[in-house]
């Protein structure tokens, strides 16, 4: 297996341990409601039952249809529905995260079915080539900008000659997005929601680094976070009406949906 630096300089060590840090003493761990910190920051929302977020959950799933044997799962967190869809596919699971909680929570939800590793994305201690599909969500911009680039290596490098990475992230491009970080910019986005974690999105020109050797495709995934539906469109039927809409556009009018949505799935097949 080829030596990779851990991220370990004073700033990419920083991010991992307080991104560490937050899932496993708030992220994963529910509070005296019940509730986890992931929902109750990033993505707790009504509409989460709803049909539409029912099929957004269903996406990585279906762009890992038709691949069998190993998944590995880069950064899970507390195993969302869209990774439960996909591990039926898959005879095994590998749980890959930088927080223990999370593999705890993944454990108690795969058992037998998984290996576990609580590792950072930077350096995973898996052979080359070693499993069939990756499926890595909302993780990547969560790293060091600097070792972003290293991590998606990593997960190319893992997967198999003929298999499938498949990368939820954000586009900063995007017109949500882009009023996101000019708030950001202007020191107001609180108005969007708490800022508990490092993030940097790379703009969709980054990805096609990855093109080199692999085919790299850009996938729409999700028109709006629970974040910018509340602040932008406080009333519950706003909310259903654009979802409503969204659907329909995206489905007629696929890659203009990869320029304006927020969320983007990068899907690169390995050829060599
Ligand atoms: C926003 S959560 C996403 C969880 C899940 N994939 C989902 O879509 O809901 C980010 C997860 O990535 C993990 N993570 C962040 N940086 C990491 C790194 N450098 N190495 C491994 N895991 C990391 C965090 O511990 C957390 O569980």
């Amino acid at each position: 297996m080829a030596k990779r630096s851990n991220g370990d300089t004073a700033d990419g060590g920083s991010v991992e341990e307080q991104t560490q840090q937050f899932y496993d003493s708030e992220g994963w761990v529910a509070d005296d409601q019940g509730v986890i910190g992931e929902d109750k920051y990033f993505r707790d929302f009504a509409e989460k039952r709803a049909e539409y977020w029912a099929k957004v959950e269903a996406k990585p799933a279906a762009l890992l249809k038709g691949i069998g044997g190993t998944v590995l799962f880069a950064g899970p967190g507390d195993l969302p529905a869209s990774h439960i869809h996909a591990a039926g596919q898959f005879d095994k699971a590998i749980c890959a995260d930088i927080s223990k909680r999370s593999i705890e929570i993944c454990k108690g939800k795969l058992g037998d079915k998984s290996e576990y590793h609580q590792t950072s994305l930077l350096d995973l201690p898996l052979e080359d080539g070693s499993v069939d599909a990756t499926l890595c969500t909302h993780v990547i911009y969560h790293i060091d900008k600097q070792h972003q680039q290293q991590a998606v290596n990593e997960l190319i490098r893992v997967t198999r000659p003929g298999g499938r990475v498949v990368i939820v992230c954000c586009n900063p491009n995007a017109p949500l997005m882009a009023i996101q970080l000019f708030l950001k910019f202007l020191r107001v986005n609180k108005l969007l929601g708490k800022q508990k974690l490092y993030t940097y999105y790379q703009p969709l020109s980054w990805w096609r680094q990855f093109s080199a050797n692999n085919v790299v495709e850009f996938v729409p995934h999700q028109a709006m976070s629970s974040n910018q539906a509340k602040a932008l469109l406080p009333a519950r039927f706003l909310r259903r009406a654009f979802y409503d809409w969204a659907t329909k556009f995206e489905d007629a009018n696929p890659n203009l949906a990869v320029k304006l949505w927020p969320y983007v799935t990068i899907k690169i097949d390995r050829v060599t």
